[in-house]
């Protein structure tokens, strides 16, 4: 039995069997919260003296030595116990361990289970506010690219078979705005997550006279929880940031795939920095995308973790449940991982050449400016499905001849078109059917310029 048990009360007659301290520790990976739950320890002691459950000089100690304890966990010194269970009494423990009965006085008020809760949304508040600093560097890093990329139209892919022309821009301002909601989604996250659970105590809250508010203000909260039933019971905010974080690596492994496939010798349009790039230990030609196949693949981890909570939650009756302590392990490892992608990915999207030659060739393919002289040819007054008509057999023509459509002549066009007129070739080449878009949204250069312009003025570029 481990005689400095802080849960054991009276009631026990006998101490614990190792093993159970041993399954149900948690120490090992919370120990991640020891500066959450100083801080909140610092600010519960502070109100419990302001109430009067506490004297000055109590506070003064109680808050100078859990300073020091951070101080040494800090720095290496700090001697984490799995027999205590968790961070929370590990921490609490070396408190009484140094100031006896004043020590003991901290936890009045409070349970472990709003401590944790509290602790853990301190740790995801700080843990959204790194990931959106990463999020915008990322949109910086394409922004950029968007100024050197200027001139360069590239295949836009629908089924992954060549649809219409885009400039590059198009496809990286594309990114920024995925990027953008996945902030949006953190900033709305954020909001639910900063309301503080400390107060609640156990489940019911408590007959002391805290003060809620001196607690939140004391640590950046911008509300108190309503409900202490369902505050020790919510993990709603883990399951929303790490929905986010899905969303965010869903993001990372399309684009990661893409590049993949552009930077391929079949495509050839993207050469990958060769700092980011990995090498085959048999076979010496060999320089591989790994960095992109692991932000493609660790996608998978960050998924599954959503997935772990939402059956975790799923069921529990309010209001704690010792299940949810397994919230850590999925909450940790998708924001690290996210946080790991992130940040290899805006230097990858910075030094990544494009090859503007082999891209060009393929504007040649693949019939790119179909769909803009079907437009030409609607603009002049043939209905859609009629225009849509002509054009599919103006391409087979000109495949028969292994031409483009621009390699027809007036003639061939006025075989299926009588009222065409030299007009027609002003729309076609992916070139300058790019030129034509002029929705706003569209690929079109202008509508272009405009948003890159936007999204300068947004990121400060
Ligand atoms: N280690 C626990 C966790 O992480 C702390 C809360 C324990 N509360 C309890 N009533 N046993 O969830």
């Amino acid at each position: 039995m481990s005689d400095q048990s802080l849960s054991r009360s009276g009631v026990f007659s006998e101490g614990v069997d190792r093993r159970v301290e041993k399954f149900t520790q948690s120490v090992s990976f919370d120990c991640r919260l020891y500066a959450q739950d100083v801080a909140a320890s610092l600010a519960h002691a502070k109100m419990l003296a302001r109430a009067g459950l506490l004297t000055d000089e109590e506070c003064r100690a109680i808050c100078h030595h859990l300073e020091e304890i951070r101080r040494e966990i800090e720095e290496g010194r700090f001697h984490f116990r799995p027999e205590l269970e968790d961070v929370h009494m590990n921490i609490e423990h070396a408190l009484i361990e140094r100031l006896g009965d004043i020590g003991r006085k901290l936890h009045t008020a409070r349970s472990r289970n709003d401590q944790v809760s509290t602790d853990l949304k301190l740790w995801v508040r700080d843990a959204i506010d790194r990931i959106d600093g990463r999020l915008v560097d990322l949109q910086k890093a394409f922004v950029a690219r968007c100024q050197a990329d200027v001139d360069v139209v590239v295949p836009g892919y629908t089924h992954l078979r060549p649809a219409q022309p885009v400039l590059a821009a198009h496809y990286w301002l594309a990114y920024c705005e995925k990027l953008e909601r996945d902030r949006e989604r953190l900033a709305d996250c954020r909001k639910r997550v900063n309301q503080l659970s400390l107060g609640t105590a156990a489940l019911a809250g408590t007959s002391l006279p805290i003060d809620r508010d001196f607690v939140a203000k004391e640590l950046g909260f911008e509300g108190v929880s309503a409900n202490s039933l369902d505050a020790s019971n919510d993990r709603d905010f883990a399951l929303e940031f790490v929905f986010v974080l899905s969303a965010i690596a869903l993001h990372l492994s399309s684009w990661a795939e893409e590049w993949i496939l552009w930077s391929s010798q079949e495509f050839g349009y993207l050469t990958l920095p060769e700092a980011f790039c990995t090498g085959s230990s048999i076979m010496p030609q060999k320089v591989n995308p790994d960095v992109l196949e692991l932000t493609r693949g660790k996608s998978a981890r960050v998924v599954g973790s959503l997935q772990s909570l939402l059956v975790l939650m799923k069921g529990l009756p309010l209001a704690y449940n010792r299940d949810m302590q397994e919230d850590k392990l999925p909450l940790f490892d998708a924001s690290d991982t996210v946080e790991s992608c992130l940040e290899v990915a805006a230097p990858v999207v910075a030094g990544t050449r494009l090859h503007r030659e082999a891209i060009a060739a393929r504007l040649e393919g693949g019939f790119l400016d179909a769909t803009t002289l079907m437009e030409y040819m609607i603009r002049h007054g043939v209905p859609q499905r009629k225009a849509h008509r002509l054009v599919g057999a103006l391409v087979r023509k000109a495949q028969q001849q292994e031409g483009r459509l621009a390699d027809l002549s007036l003639d061939d066009f006025r075989a299926e078109w009588p009222a065409a007129d030299k007009g027609v070739f002003e729309v076609l080449g992916a070139q300058k059917a790019v030129r034509a878009f002029t929705s706003f949204g569209s690929t079109g250069p202008q509508q272009v310029q405009q948003q890159v312009q936007r999204w300068r003025q947004k990121l400060g570029l």
